[in-house]
């Protein structure tokens, strides 16, 4: 059984005391809500105050991203060591990193391999630009995306995985993916992709969220698709009452 899982992902919004007045308003609503894991994903200037607030409470904390070495000199850079120390999760190979700041699937690749050496679970981004959807290419994208972004995981680790199917066209664009077009990409080119690299069973062990314009109003339609395990929230994480009821909806 895959256990729902909702992240919100605040990309770079909240200044520290921003972040604190919102986990405040937002912990006891979102405590309420069982058998969904609920992550939040504050900017790295957040993660310490966001922590202290999340102590004794079942919300886990995720970063937004990581550099790949341990330690060294490259400034400006966050290692895993150190996003270990406060996070269960990291978000890999979002679109807007893999756009604006030069991510490849090999980069993705060596992140997450340094993610699961630390003992953290990635959350991998992946999913088609629109021109790559209007040439019907969403299955070769997504399925290279898959393939090469998770090579040479440890069969033994593979399930600690998540995988965020994020049509890039759907992110903050109020433009969601239809419910069942969305869950028919990860049951038919995702799961088979993660089956060709660490077979059947662990590849439907392994949680597929949905990401791009969840909203309350449409959460409950990918929540009840086959293959989608949960969301991974922008715009709507931020909003207190919506990001609860978008996890209450995904615990029925
Ligand atoms: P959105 O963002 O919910 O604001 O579309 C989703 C994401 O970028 O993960």
């Amino acid at each position: 059984m895959r256990i729902p899982l909702v992240a919100g992902n605040w990309k770079m919004y909240k200044t520290v005391a921003e972040a604190r007045h919102l986990v405040s308003e937002m912990v006891p609503g979102l405590q309420a809500v069982k058998g969904v894991e609920k992550v939040l994903c504050p900017p790295f200037t957040d993660l310490m105050a966001v922590a202290a607030l999340l102590e004794g409470t079942d919300i886990e904390l995720g970063a937004q991203n990581m550099y790949w070495e341990s330690a060294g000199a490259f400034t400006g850079e966050v290692s895993p060591t150190m996003v270990a120390e406060l996070c269960k999760y990291v978000i890999l190979g979002h679109s807007e990193r893999r756009t604006y700041f030069g991510e490849s699937d090999a980069s993705v690749n060596r992140k997450l391999q340094a993610a699961i050496a630390h003992s953290l679970n990635p959350i991998v981004c992946v999913g088609e630009t629109l021109n790559e959807n209007e040439a019907n290419q969403t299955a070769e994208v997504v399925h290279r995306q898959v393939r090469l972004g998770l090579a040479g995981t440890d069969l033994s680790v593979a399930s600690a995985i998540v995988i965020a199917y994020e049509p890039v066209w759907a992110i903050g664009t109020g433009k969601a993916a239809t419910a069942p077009g969305a869950n028919a990409v990860v049951a038919d080119v995702i799961r088979p992709a993660l089956a060709e690299l660490f077979g059947t069973a662990i590849a439907q062990s392994i949680r597929v969220l949905y990401g791009g314009s969840v909203k309350v109003d449409n959460a409950v339609e990918f929540f009840t698709q086959s293959d989608i395990d949960g969301a991974l929230v922008g715009g709507a994480s931020l909003k207190v009452a919506d990001f609860i009821a978008i996890a209450q909806a995904a615990a029925k």
